[in-house]
Formats: C-alpha cells, structure tokens, sequence
C-alpha cells in the first residue's frame, strides 16, 4: 500500500476538474469531503506477526471510548477493502491499531504499511466499553483480543488510583504476548493492576470447563465486571463458565461471527446485476466472500453482522442468515452479505 505523493495529486488535479475540498486534500490528504481518512504517523513492530499503526484522523474524526473500533479501509490490488479493528490506544489519545497478520487486509497493513500512508475511516463505534461506575475488573484475552482491553487498561489504570483490574491473558509463547513490556511496567508501577500470562505452548490451554483455573488466578472473579475478546473457543466456553457459575456480568467481544449455526442450504447460481458478474455460491459461504473472490466491489464492514456496512438489496431469490439458518428473502430486501449465502438462485443489486 503506498500513499499518493505530492507530484501525483496534483498532476491529478491537471487532469480532473476538482472541488475546493479535493485542493485542500491536495495540501493535506486527511481532508476529504468523500471519505473521512487518517495518515499514518508511526508504525510499531509488536511481535513477529503485530504491529501497531498510529494515524492522525481527518477533522470530522470522534474521540474513541477505551474499548472501541473503527473500520479501516485500504486498497488492496486496487480494490478498497474494509475491516473492522480495536482501537488499541488510550481514551482521548491519537487513535492507533493494533493489528496481526493473518490474510489480506490484515497483511497488508502489518507488512505493507508505513508513514505517510493513507488509510481511510469510519467512525469509532462498540459498546464493549469500560462500565460508568468503577468498578473491580476482570479481562480475559487471548492473542489479538487484547487490543481492545489494552485501550481500557491504558485508560483507567494510570488515572484512577481506585482501578483495580485483573488481566489473565493467553499467548502462545512470551514472544507472542501482546504488550508484554508494557503491561509489566504498568503492573509494577500501578498496584491497581494485576497481569497473568498463560503461555499455551508450555503451560496449556485456560480450562474454562471449570471455575478452577480462574478460581487459582483470581479469586473473586465472580463480583467483578468482566470482559472477554479473543478466539471463538475461549469466548464460549467463558460463556458457558459465566453462564452457570457467576451469572451474566461478562461482556465478550467478538471479532468474527459464529457462521456454523446455520443449516447450509443448497446455494445455487449468483447474479450480481451492477458488476455484470455470476458466480456459483455453495450454501454455507457468506455472498460477500463470492462476490470478492468473484471480481465484485462489494461493501463491506465488520464482516460479522453488526455493522450493516454490507447492505444490498436482493433483486431476487432467497438467502439463508449463517448465524441462525433462517432462510428469507423479499425482492427489496436488504441482505446482509456477510452473513448470508444463497439459497438457491439469487440476484443482487452490486
Ligand atoms: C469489532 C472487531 C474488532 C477487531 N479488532 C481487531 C484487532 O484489534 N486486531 C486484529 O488483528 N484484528 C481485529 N479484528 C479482525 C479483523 O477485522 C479482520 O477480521 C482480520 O484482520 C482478518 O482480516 P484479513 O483481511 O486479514 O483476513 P481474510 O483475508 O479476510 O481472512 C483470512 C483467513 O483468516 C480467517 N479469519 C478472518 N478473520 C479472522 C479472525 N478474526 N480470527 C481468525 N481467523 C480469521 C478467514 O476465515 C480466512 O480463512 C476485529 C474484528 C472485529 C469485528
Ligand atoms: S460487514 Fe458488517 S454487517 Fe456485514
């Protein structure tokens, strides 16, 4: 990914007629009437696979509540695509991802990106936020889950001398643990702060299956707000741990949804009427992965079915909801492709 140079931009301007708007983005790429963008500031190697990037928003920008995400769009093969990513920094500091490297978009930004780049936003959005009164807390994470929790812990534990968080995160190896450092000098520095590492490759897995384990690590986790990011099988099972032992005050997020619930239909051929595109689409693959692999810009957010980014009206045909095997479909209907595959043919207005 490379950001447009001076010479550039404005042998654009030579060649396009532009708007006063697009000749003060010449002069600073962050403003644009279009699309809020950020430049990149600074780029962080983490670990062998994360980095953190900084970037410095456009004026229409929000401040982010600790805990919260942003989509970040970047152009990949001359497509724009989009994902959604924690914003790792503290409340009220310039907003940073923090991001690890496992396929397209997330590769390009790890090993693609560098200062003076252009990324471009949305808004900061998520309710998987510090509660309003204080209260103690306890953070379960593992790997890339911790980003949103850093954000809080930066947040609250060197402001507040009354914070009293518990962190038990789990990494493959200390070399792959998030933040390590930093979170060690916290802890030594804030007695508010409590932090267990849980190395997988030497020590296991967290047995969620039992109150034991956490029990050993945090005795009074029941009384306190907790939270919990990080892969698929720790979430559920803390859900479940939650769920029979302490009640409901646990708050997970997720950074992808659980498309296994749903029955998978037929699938059947796919029209994408604006694009003059088709595809066969198997019963059990979201639309929005056939039509990317098919060539298709199609919009695109969270890619787990809470942003409603990928809205697109279907023309015809019905689709099946991955996440409950609901299958639906009126011709006007807006379809959430990230979540839907096709029941049968369909076609879609993209
Ligand atoms: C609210 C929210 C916050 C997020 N915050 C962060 C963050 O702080 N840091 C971060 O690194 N990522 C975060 N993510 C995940 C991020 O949005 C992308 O899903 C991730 O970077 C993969 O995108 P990609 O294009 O690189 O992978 P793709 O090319 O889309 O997928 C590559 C492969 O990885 C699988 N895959 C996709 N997403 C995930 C996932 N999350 N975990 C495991 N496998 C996956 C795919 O099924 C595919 O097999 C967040 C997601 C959400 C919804
Ligand atoms: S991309 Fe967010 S709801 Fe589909």
């Amino acid at each position: 990914m490379a950001g447009p140079t001076l010479l550039t931009r404005i042998a654009s301007v030579l060649l396009h007629p532009l708007t006063p708007e697009d000749v003060l983005g010449l002069l600073d790429p962050v403003r644009s009437s279009r699309q809020l963008r950020g430049v990149v500031t600074a780029v962080t190697r983490e670990t062998a696979g994360t980095a953190t990037i900084a970037f410095r928003p456009g004026p229409d920008w929000t401040a982010h509540d600790a805990g919260q995400w942003a989509r970040i769009g970047v152009d990949v093969d001359g497509v724009r695509q989009w994902r959604s990513y924690s914003l790792s920094a503290p409340a009220g500091a310039d907003p940073e991802i923090t991001v690890s490297d496992i396929g397209v978009v997330s590769g390009t930004l790890v090993r693609g990106t560098k200062p003076g780049d252009v990324l471009f936003l949305d808004l900061p959005e998520g309710d998987f936020t510090l509660p309003e009164e204080p209260r103690p807390l306890l953070m379960l994470t593992a790997g890339s889950g911790l980003t949103p929790v850093m954000s809080m812990i930066r947040t609250l534990v060197p402001r507040r001398a009354d914070a009293d968080v518990v962190l038990i995160h789990s990494s493959r190896t200390p070399e792959d643990a998030l933040f390590r450092e930093e979170l060690a000098e916290l802890a030594d520095q804030f007695p508010g702060l409590t932090v267990h590492h849980r190395y997988t490759a030497t020590d296991g897995r967290l047995d969620l299956t039992t109150p034991a384990d956490l029990e050993a690590l945090c005795p009074d986790w029941r009384e306190r707000a907790a939270y919990a990011c990080g892969p698929a099988g720790l979430l559920d099972a803390a859900e479940a741990l939650w769920c029979a032992h302490a009640g409901e005050d646990l708050r997970i997020e997720r950074f992808r949804a659980d498309l296994t619930a749903g029955v998978a239909g037929a699938g059947g051929r796919v029209t994408f009427e604006h694009s003059d595109v088709e595809a066969d689409a198997p019963g059990d693959v979201p639309l929005l992965e056939v039509a990317e692999d098919a060539g298709v810009a199609a919009p695109s957010g969270c890619r787990m079915g809470i942003c409603h980014a990928c809205l697109t009206p279907l023309r015809s045909g019905q689709v099946t909801d991955l996440r409950t095997g609901e299958v639906h479909g009126d011709p006007g209907e807006l379809i959430q492709t990230c979540v839907s595959a096709a029941a049968g043919p369909v076609s879609l207005a993209v």
